[in-house]
C-alpha cells in the first residue's frame, strides 16, 4: 500500500478519535490565530503542562497582536522568563507589528505568506493554517514525522529535512479529505502525544492500529530512525612520500585514535608550507629536497582528514621507518582508504628513477 493510501485512510479514525479524547487546552478554546500562533511558538521547545501557566499568563498581558505588536522588550522578556529561547518571543513581536502594520492585525489566511513571518517555519504556518483557517495544510514536527514513520513503517532518518519534505508532501496530498483541517492536525499531534509515544507506543489503544504497518511488523518501538548526525572534526595533515632506493617509507600508527596500529605515510598533524614541512622533515632527521604532490581528503564516520602531501628523494634509508618496494606493498601492507590516493599518485606520478 502507498503511504498517501495509509495517511488517508488514518483520517476518518483519528479525527473520531480527536473528538472524543482530546485534552482541553486553553489554545483549543476558539480558533483565533493569535492564541493559535502562541501556542504553537511556546510549544515548540515546552512541554504542555510546562507551557500553560506561561500561556495563560501571556494572554491576559497581551490578548491581541497589537498588544504584542507595541509591548516594552522588557515586558516580553518577563513574559517568556523561564522558558528559554528568547529569540522565539523577539520574533513573534517582529511578526506582529508585521500582521498590525502590514495585515491590519489580520493573520495571512495562506500558509505561503505566513512563511514570511519571522520565526515562522512550515510547521508553524501549517499549523496556523490548518487549526485556525482550516487550509488543508499540514504541520509536520517532531511527533508527527514518528507517527508517519510508524503508520508507514518507513526507516528513513527523520532527521534529514527530505524525509521531513516527503511527509509535508504525502500528507498535503490527503488533507483535503478532512472534513476539518484543523482537528487533523492536532488529531495527529494528541495521538503522538498520548497513544503513539516515543519509545513503546500505547498501540492496544490507538484508533489506528487496524491499519499501522508498524504495528503489523512489529517494528514500532524501533521507528522512527534518527541518525545522530555529529558533526565531523577536520583534521589538517601533512603526509610525506619518501622514496629512496626504489622503497618508500612507511610507519605504523599508534595504538590510540583513528586507524590505530595501521600503516601510513609518515606525517604530521598539521598543515605545513613548503619551507615549514621542510623542516619538520629535518626534525625527522631526513634531509632531502621536497616537492609539493597531491592534495587529498578523507571522510571517516567522525572526522575528516585534509592531507597535502610533499614528495622527496632521499639518500639513505631513516630506520626510523620501514621501507618497502611496491611489490612488497602490495602484497604485505593493508593500506588504509584514507593513504591510497597517495600510493596511486606516486604509481601515476612518481618523477624519480627507480621507483615505477
Ligand atoms: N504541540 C504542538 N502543538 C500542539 C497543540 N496544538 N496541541 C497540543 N500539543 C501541541
Ligand atoms: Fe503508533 Fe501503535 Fe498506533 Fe501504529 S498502532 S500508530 S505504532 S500507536
Amino acid at each position: 500500500m502507498k503511504h498517501t493510501d495509509i495517511l488517508a485512510a488514518m483520517i476518518s479514525p483519528l479525527c473520531s478519535w480527536y473528538e472524543q479524547n482530546k485534552r482541553i487546552l486553553p489554545w483549543r478554546k476558539n480558533r483565533d490565530p493569535y492564541r493559535i500562533w502562541v501556542s504553537e511558538i511556546m510549544l515548540q521547545q515546552t512541554r504542555v503542562e510546562a507551557a500553560l501557566p506561561y500561556y495563560e499568563r501571556f494572554l491576559e498581558a497581551l490578548p491581541t497582536v497589537f498588544d504584542l505588536a507595541k509591548a516594552p522588550e522588557e515586558q516580553l522578556l518577563k513574559l517568556w522568563e523561564g522558558l528559554g529561547y528568547y529569540s522565539r518571543v523577539k520574533n513573534m513581536q517582529r511578526a506582529a507589528r508585521t500582521v498590525a502594520e502590514t495585515y491590519d492585525g489580520a493573520f495571512p489566511q495562506a500558509a505561503g505568506l505566513l512563511e514570511k513571518l519571522p520565526g515562522i517555519g512550515s510547521y508553524t504556518a501549517g499549523a496556523i493554517a490548518s487549526i485556525a483557517f482550516n487550509l488543508p495544510e499540514p504541520a509536520v514536527d517532531g511527533n508527527v514525522l514518528r507517527v508517519a514513520a510508524r503508520l508507514c513503517d518507513n526507516d528513513e532518518d527523520i532527521l534529514l529535512p527530505q524525509t521531513k519534505k516527503r511527509v509535508e508532501e504525502e500528507l498535503r496530498q490527503v488533507y483535503h479529505l478532512a472534513q476539518d483541517a484543523g482537528d487533523l492536525t492536532q488529531g495527529i499531534m494528541e495521538l503522538g502525544a498520548l497513544v503513539c509515544i516515543p519509545g513503546t507506543p500505547k498501540c492496544e489503544v490507538c484508533p489506528l492500529a487496524g491499519l499501522c504497518l508498524a504495528k503489523k511488523n512489529g517494528t514500532a518501538d524501533r521507528l522512527p530512525v534518527r541518525k545522530a548526525r555529529t558533526e565531523k572534526k577536520t583534521e589538517k595533515r601533512t603526509i610525506f612520500l619518501l622514496l629512496s632506493g626504489g622503497r618508500v617509507a612507511l610507519c605504523r600508527r599508534g595504538k590510540k585514535g583513528p586507524l590505530s596500529g595501521m600503516w601510513e605515510f609518515p606525517a604530521v598533524e598539521k598543515l605545513l608550507r613548503r619551507k615549514a614541512a621542510q623542516t619538520a622533515l629535518l626534525d625527522m632527521g631526513i634531509s632531502a629536497e621536497i616537492r609539493p604532490f597531491i592534495k587529498s581528503r578523507h571522510v571517516f564516520t567522525h572526522l575528516i582528514w585534509e592531507m597535502q602531501s610533499y614528495i622527496a628523494e632521499t639518500e639513505s634509508q631513516n630506520p626510523d621507518f620501514t621501507w618497502f618496494t611496491p611489490a612488497e606493498l602490495e602484497e604485505e601492507v593493508p593500506l588504509p582508504s584514507a593513504m591510497k590516493p597517495f600510493y596511486e599518485a606516486l604509481q601515476r606520478e612518481a618523477p624519480f628513477k627507480d621507483w615505477r
